[in-house]
C-alpha cells in the first residue's frame, strides 16, 4: 500500500427522503459488525437530509459530505447553501465542480475555484471533481483537458489534508461504462504529477485521488487497486447500503 488512507465517498446526487436514512443505519450496522479499519468512508446526502444523517451516524466512523457549496458566506442568494451552513448542519466535506453542476448550472473552473475556498474557510474539506467529456476521450484530450481543469479548480492553498481529488470522466457516470485500469493509471499518475507542479511534490504525494463513473461491487476491485487510485466517489451503487458496503470492503484487510 501507499500509506494513503483511502476514502470511499457515496454520492447520493438527488435522491433520498427520511426514508432514506434506513440504509445509513445499515450501512453503519453493517460497519460495527464487519469495520473496514483504515478507511475512511463518507455519505453525502442531499442538504435536506444533513442533520438527520449527522443523527443517523453519531459515534460512527461514517463522515458526513455536501454535494455543493456557495462561494459566498451568506447573503441574498435565494435556493443556495453556505459552506457555512453546510458545517453547521454537520457536513465535514464538501464536493465541488461535479459534472453535473458543472453541465446543468454552467459552473467554470473559476467558480469551483472559488467553493473550494469556501470549504477550506467553513474548515471543511472540498472534493474537487475534475473529468473529460465523451467528445474530449474520443478526440484523445483527456489529458489536456484535466490539466486545465486542475490548474483552474485546484486552490493554491489545496493540502492533502484539506483536498481530496475526483477523477471522474463524464462518460463513465450513470452509464456502466469505465475506463480500463491501465487508462485510469495513466490518468491518475498525470492528475498526481500536475498536482505535483502546482502544490508541491510532498503535498500531491500524500493527497488522495478517487476515481469515481460507474464503481460497483463487481468493478470496484480492478479500479481501486490501480496505482495513484486511493479510493472512490460513488453515485448510483451508493444509494443502496449493501452494494455500498461490498464496494468499501475491497479494503478489508489491505491495511497493514
Ligand atoms: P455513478 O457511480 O452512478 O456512475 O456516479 C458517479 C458519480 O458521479 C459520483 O459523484
Amino acid at each position: 500500500m501507499t500509506g494513503i488512507r483511502p476514502l470511499v465517498a457515496g454520492n447520493w446526487k438527488m435522491n433520498g427522503l427520511g426514508s432514506s436514512l434506513s440504509e445509513l443505519e445499515s450501512l453503519r450496522a453493517r460497519l460495527e459488525t464487519a469495520p473496514v479499519p483504515e478507511t475512511n468512508i463518507m455519505v453525502c446526502p442531499p442538504a435536506t437530509l444533513l442533520s438527520r444523517a449527522r443523527e443517523a451516524i453519531k459515534d460512527s466512523t461514517i463522515m458526513l459530505g455536501a454535494q455543493d457549496c456557495n462561494p459566498l458566506a451568506s447573503g441574498a442568494h435565494t435556493g443556495d447553501i453556505s459552506a457555512e451552513m453546510l458545517a453547521d448542519a454537520g457536513a465535514t466535506s464538501v464536493i465541488v465542480g461535479h459534472s453535473e453542476r458543472r453541465h446543468d448550472h454552467h459552473e467554470s473552473d473559476a467558480l469551483v475555484h472559488a467553493k473550494a475556498l469556501a470549504a477550506y474557510r467553513a474548515g471543511m474539506m472540498a472534493i474537487i471533481c475534475i473529468g473529460e467529456t465523451e467528445a474530449q476521450y474520443r478526440e484523445g484530450k483527456t489529458l489536456d483537458v484535466l490539466r486545465g481543469q486542475l490548474e483552474g479548480s485546484v486552490p493554491e492553498g489545496a493540502r492533502a489534508a484539506n483536498t481530496v481529488v475526483a477523477y471522474e470522466p463524464v462518460w463513465a457516470i450513470g452509464t456502466g461504462l469505465t475506463p480500463t485500469p491501465p487508462e485510469v493509471a495513466q490518468v491518475h499518475g498525470l492528475i498526481r504529477s500536475v498536482l505535483g507542479q502546482m502544490l508541491g511534490d510532498s503535498e500531491a504525494g500524500a493527497m488522495r485521488l478517487l476515481y469515481g463513473g460507474s464503481v460497483k461491487p463487481s468493478n470496484a476491485a480492478n479500479l481501486l487497486f490501480v496505482p495513484d487510485v486511493n479510493g472512490a466517489l460513488v453515485g448510483g451503487a451508493s444509494l443502496k447500503a449493501e452494494d455500498f458496503y461490498e464496494i468499501l470492503s475491497v479494503y478489508a484487510g489491505t491495511q497493514s
